[in-house]
């Protein structure tokens, strides 16, 4: 019999032999610990397989016709997130070595009941034991440049925990838009979530002339957040400075060095307005700022953005010069990283951890800080040579917001770029240059959607998947168990359940 045809490809699978029928009479068993992934297991249950029905919690040794999941922490086997799942023509079983292998487990036995295309939905009896290759397999959404409400950001988590991604790093600000509620910084919403108009799709110096805004309250974020946590995902909050700032200078023009006349952009690009580093007022507002969002995410990395910062502001700002002499910082990479350092040491004080783009490398990085790739991956491996852990999200594999194919003129319009599937799906990691000694540093990969080109729901989906499928395989499969001729068939084995969820994905072509 062929290999069950999961992505990401398990780490160890031996098949055995017939099928557990999974209907109206199977149970559903849960220990106290796998009891959310359960509840999650039985709304996630085909109709074919009976529908709705009660958790059952564990006695003893299961009966037949059960699908039991536990945790066991004796099973350190099985290694962080990792699982086993037990099948046979009698009874199913997954063991999580924690509640998120178990999320993990039920992800697979989900894949597994919607390949059955019969009548009845029924498991192959198999063993497979798996585990993730990488601790961070994150898909990262800008939210700024086009908004896009609770409802798809929970079906986008969905989907993303059906393929074991378990980081959504949410780009929340930037010079086009403030999109969460501060409560103690109330005009970041009331100003900041409003631009004038915005660019075009396929003319970036037309403008549509059309207001746009968007934001989520704090009660939303929360909800996200605990839905992501229900599917074994960390939401990752980007809160970006000191580039990409306009939305928070519009609100309150005090923390840039000129103090006045800023607006939230209504065009693309890199702007040459940021947050004053002189200031002391900058660094309060930041941390009232950030208070906020420690308590909304329970994330232990925070990302800080860092990007793209343009110094010129810096040059001719008094307040940022007095800065720079008095911690004696030889230039303005100094100082960029010397603000980078001070929001560091202070995330750090509350027991979290920084991350940043790769520019936060310029000018020397904060003990502790980890990096994420993005301009290639050269700032990875040099973070990762120094001995900081990195995120490896390099343009030239994990951009999915560049086009798919080189035949552009049936692409709707992209922001450019070459990025065929099979580029993402044959990213390793680990560079060379990173070397074994290092190669821990690497704590996995993430693919970027940015959404200048990407108005809508549908877009977010076409240019995300399949890719994603690629890049969770990437992040989850031994490297010794990928194989793109593999995958291909997987991929196309996939195809009727993102069908059946709707997912609006790129068409993708052989090879
Ligand atoms: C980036 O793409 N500016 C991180
Ligand atoms: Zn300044």
């Amino acid at each position: 019999m062929m290999e069950p045809v999961l992505i990401p490809r398990p780490a160890e699978l031996a098949l055995g032999s017939g099928y557990l029928k999974v209907n109206h009479r199977s149970a559903v068993v849960a220990d106290a610990e796998s009891h959310a992934a359960a509840t999650l297991l039985v709304s996630l249950l085909p109709p074919v397989a009976g529908g709705p029905r009660p958790v059952v919690p564990a006695r003893g040794r299961p009966g037949p016709d059960t699908i039991t999941l536990v945790v066991d922490g004796t099973r350190s086997d099985l290694g962080s997130e990792g699982y086993e799942l037990r099948a046979t023509s009698k009874r199913a079983t997954v063991t999580g070595s924690d509640w998120r292998g178990v999320l993990w487990g039920v992800q697979t036995v989900c894949q597994l009941l919607a390949a059955d295309a019969g009548p009845t939905a029924s498991l192959p009896a198999v063993t497979i034991r798996d585990r993730p290759r990488f601790a961070w397999r994150g898909l990262h959404l800008d939210v700024v440049r086009h908004f896009f409400p609770v409802a798809f950001i929970e079906r986008l988590l969905d989907l993303m925990a059906l393929y074991k991604l378990n980081t959504f790093h949410w780009h929340l600000t930037d010079d086009q838009g403030w999109r969460i509620e501060i409560r103690s910084r109330p005009r970041l919403t009331e100003v900041g979530s409003h631009r004038g108009a915005t660019p075009l799709p396929h003319d970036r110096y037309q403008s549509d002339g059309t207001p746009y805004r968007g934001h989520y309250t704090q009660d939303q974020i929360r909800q996200v957040v605990a839905y992501a946590a229900a599917r074994g995902i960390t939401v990752v909050p980007e809160i970006e400075m000191p580039g990409h700032a306009l939305a928070a200078l519009a609100s309150y023009p005090e923390l840039g060095c000129r103090g006045s006349g800023y607006e939230v952009a209504t065009s693309w690009g890199i702007k040459s307005e940021v947050l004053c580093a002189g200031r002391e007022s900058t660094f309060a507002f930041l941390e009232e700022v950030l208070s906020e969002v420690l308590e909304l995410f329970p994330s232990r990395f925070i990302h800080v953005g860092g990007d793209e910062c343009p110094k010129q502001s810096w040059r001719g700002c008094r307040h940022c010069q007095e800065r720079r002499a008095a911690e004696g910082l030889r230039d303005e990479d100094e100082l960029q990283s010397w603000f980078i350092r001070r929001i560091g040491t202070w995330l750090t004080a509350r027991g979290r951890r920084l991350v940043g783009w790769d520019e936060i490398l310029e000018g020397g990085l904060a003990p502790g800080a980890t990096v994420m790739s993005w301009r290639g991956i050269d700032g990875g491996v040099t973070a990762a040579s120094a001995g900081h852990d990195v995120v490896m999200s390099p343009n030239s594999h994990c951009y999915f917001d560049y086009y798919q194919s080189r035949d552009t003129a049936d692409e709707p319009p992209a922001i450019g770029g070459h990025l065929p599937l099979r580029q993402v799906y044959d990213f390793e990691p680990i560079a060379p240059a990173i070397g074994a000694a290092r190669a821990a540093h690497v704590l996995g990969v993430q693919g970027n959607v940015w959404t200048e080109y990407i108005p809508s729901e549908e877009q977010v989906e076409y240019m995300a998947f399949p890719r994603a499928l690629a890049l969770a395989e990437v992040g989850w499969t031994p490297a010794a168990r990928r194989s793109a001729a593999g995958f291909e068939e997987r991929l196309r084995a996939q195809r009727p359940l993102l069908d059946d969820l709707g997912v609006n994905y790129r068409p993708w072509e052989p090879g």
